[in-house]
């Protein structure tokens, strides 16, 4: 899609505006048809062109992400109706450009490789025009190519995040990321079955020892290093496929297990968009992939593992692999690149998702400036994050008689034991840990974004990394 400044409504084809609740409504529609209300929409024909009128809701609690999801629900309801050419009218809302922008990206991703020719789109929307009066604004610009940028370093993620695990196994994730990041300014490093025995990383190569699909892991390092700027590690999650292994999740639960990629695909994500958006960080990023199944050679409850750093662990359930893999991950992002600050990304524990529901990920970390900013972050970018605990309380539950700890801690508190499970791995001033398990997909999509993956993630931490520089 083509993204387009114009100062004027005529010739841009079809015309999206938005309506405050309070606000008059052009005088065509009924107050039945149009009332403003919240991501409402209405159809207005104006000769040739069309007119989709949105609505924002009440006045007074119209944020930054109100505009991006009513710019995603008008974008697909005209896609839905055939435009292949829509304008938005920014009156009022030139400084949401950026959010308006994204918006609209995200609405116009699909993922539709495997449907049926019928049940494709047949039009979409090849020009988007943003009309306001500021065209010539190199500030204004910026926003638009800020909310570009993020848009589509949004979607890279879901285009990986969707595909089936028969088609991105551990290997195969690794050649879609390094084929995505070629050109970015990182160098890339994928370690294979051999180099992660050469190397070490016993942990993921427990996790994948069941799979014919061989584990890999991923780094990316910048291939410039700015003297003066932090350096920051994003670690993320990327099993290519959940069964549980030996410890079998049920056929309900397994379902969705495809996307318990996505703390990686987010990590590729937030890996572009910095290197897009000129971010003055030195960005590492660990990506530690395997696929859990329960094969020949799996590994087993009772199993005793030694981690990267030597560090061990007893195995009691094989379907908490994920902080398995991320303990080799952490301690080599921590250890090799000696970051200030470490963020991962992971569909951890689904207790996460009992606390918090699908919309929100729980945010642990061990630093208060960290959690400030980061929850600011996710307010400002539409993907929300609350704050959990974790450290010394939950240590009782993870207590091993064999080992360092062991990878489950009982009915209570999960997510929570899960992230100071992976506390231990840590040795960066400052880290937080994000469990995307709820938010990281949208099992039936809503009207502003397409059902699947979502990109989650890739927002909020970006939001937070311009942050630091702002
Ligand atoms: N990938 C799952 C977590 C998950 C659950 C993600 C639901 C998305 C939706 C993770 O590997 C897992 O299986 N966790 C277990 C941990 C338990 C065995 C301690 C869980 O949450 O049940
Ligand atoms: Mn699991
Ligand atoms: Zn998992």
């Amino acid at each position: 899609m083509r993204i387009a400044l114009a100062t004027q409504a005529s010739k841009s084809g079809d015309i999206i505006q938005f309506f405050t609740k309070e606000e008059s409504k052009p005088r065509e529609l009924s107050a039945a048809e149009f009332d403003g209300n919240r991501f409402s929409t209405a159809l207005l024909r104006d000769g040739k062109n069309r007119i989709l009128c949105v609505g924002l809701g009440d006045k007074k609690t119209i944020t930054a992400d109100t505009l991006r999801k009513a710019s995603g629900v008008a974008f697909r309801s005209l896609e839905k109706i055939g435009s292949t050419r829509a304008a938005i009218d920014l009156k009022n809302y030139e400084s949401y450009a950026q959010q308006i922008t994204e918006g609209a990206l995200r609405a116009s991703y699909r993922y539709e490789d495997f449907l049926p020719e019928k049940s494709r789109r047949k039009t979409k929307i090849e020009t988007l025009s943003l009309i306001g009066n500021q065209k010539g604004n190199a500030k204004f610009k910026k926003m638009i190519r800020t909310g570009e940028i993020i848009g589509k370093a949004i979607n890279a993620a879901r285009t990986i995040g969707n595909q089936p695990p028969n088609v991105i196994s551990p290997a195969t994730l690794a050649t879609a990321i390094v084929k995505e990041i070629r050109g970015k300014g990182y160098r890339s490093r994928v370690w294979n079955k051999k180099a992660l025995e050469r190397d070490g990383f016993r942990a993921i190569l427990a996790v994948g020892s069941g799979s014919a699909n061989d584990p890999r892991f991923i780094t990316l390092e910048p291939l410039r290093k700015i003297r003066s700027a932090p350096t920051v590690a994003i670690v993320g999650k990327a099993i290519s496929f959940d069964s549980g292994g030996l410890s079998l999740k049920p056929a309900g639960s397994m379902e969705d297990m495809k996307f318990d990629k996505l703390g990686g695909c987010a990590a590729l994500g937030i890996a572009l968009a910095v290197a897009e958006l000129g971010l003055p960080i030195n960005l590492h990023v660990a990506i530690p992939s395997a696929e859990n199944t329960p094969g020949e050679g799996a590994y087993r409850p009772g199993d005793l593992l030694r981690t990267w750093d030597g560090q061990t662990i007893e195995v009691l359930n094989t379907d908490a692999e994920g902080r398995v893999v991320l303990a080799d991950a952490l301690a080599y992002a921590c250890k090799t690149w000696k970051p200030d600050i470490v963020i991962n990304l992971a569909t951890l524990t689904g207790a996460c998702v009992v606390a918090l529901g699908e919309e929100r990920a729980g945010l642990f970390t061990n630093d208060d400036a960290l959690a400030q900013g980061l929850s600011s972050a996710g307010d400002s970018s539409g993907e929300r994050v609350w704050r959990l605990p974790h450290g010394e309380e939950f240590d009782a539950a993870i207590r091993s008689d064999v080992a360092l700890v062991k990878n489950t801690g009982g009915r209570w508190g999960g997510a929570s034991t899960a992230a100071t499970f992976l506390s231990h791995w840590i040795t960066a001033p400052k880290w937080a840990h994000l469990d995307i398990a709820g938010p990281g997909h949208t099992p039936k999509g809503k009207a502003w974004i397409e059902a699947g993956a979502t990109g989650f993630g890739v927002g909020v931490v970006v939001d937070y990394l311009r942050s630091l520089s702002s």
